[in-house]
């Protein structure tokens, strides 16, 4: 009895899933974003963008100062993306039955169901840092849990929500902030953001743009 609830509670979870997959989106820094619905009727009466269990308000009108408004039928763009951006959204929609239109003795209009998605938004940047220039990149977003980087040739963890700062390189701040106070060249690699669930919430790819390589000047006796 029991056994077979589990496996009805299965079931539903996989058909739930595999009609409502989670879709990846990447989108650079300042960048813009769209977020595509599927319906193509003219019968919507709302559309929601929730992100941590708040909703978005979605500007609808050609004159939209915010950085959500809506395109096409549906489809909501965010313009001007910022880290904090990363995470996972939920675009809803909610329409009425468009039987109305083909049979207009039918005064009721009946509202179906919302029709949802589920998008998780990566955001990425690159950016060039001169040796011995503070570098300090706003990452340590609400949804961040760890930071890696492979600047040392590997993936080493540098930063946790439980433990802080893990690199004697780096710092944090009170804000949102990771600090490398001066710039080496062998802090240039990957930063990646990761989410509780180790899904990539913002990528950082930094290269060093050192005025003069130190390379050029290292003693090599074995050369
Ligand atoms: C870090 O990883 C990126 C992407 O996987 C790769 O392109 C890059 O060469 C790596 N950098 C280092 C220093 O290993």
């Amino acid at each position: 009895m029991f056994r077979r609830f589990n496996l009805l509670l299965l079931l539903f979870c996989l058909v739930y899933h595999s009609g409502n997959p989670v879709r990846s989106e990447s989108g650079k820094k300042r960048g813009n974003i769209r977020l595509r619905c599927e319906h193509e009727d003219n019968n919507i009466v709302q559309i929601d963008l929730i992100t941590r269990s708040e909703i978005i308000e979605v500007c609808e009108t050609e004159e939209c100062r915010g950085r959500v408004f809506k395109e096409g039928n549906c489809d909501v763009v965010i313009k001007n993306l910022i880290f904090s951006d990363a995470g996972k959204y939920t675009l809803r929609i909610h329409y009425n039955n468009d039987q109305t239109e083909l049979k207009p003795n039918n005064d009721q209009i009946v509202p179906k169901e919302p029709k949802q998605w589920t998008y998780h938004l990566h955001i990425h940047d690159e950016i060039s840092v001169k040796t011995g220039e503070e570098l300090k990149m706003s990452v340590l977003v609400s949804d961040a849990d760890k930071v890696k980087t492979n600047s040392s040739g590997e993936w080493k963890e540098v930063w946790t929500r439980d433990h802080g700062v893990q690199s004697d390189r780096m710092s944090n701040d009170t804000d949102i902030n990771l600090i490398i106070k001066s710039f080496l060249d062998s802090d240039a690699g990957t930063y990646r953001v990761l989410d509780t669930e180790g899904e990539i919430l913002i990528t950082v790819t930094i290269t060093a743009s050192g005025t003069e390589s130190p390379e050029k000047h290292r003693y090599r006796p074995n050369e």
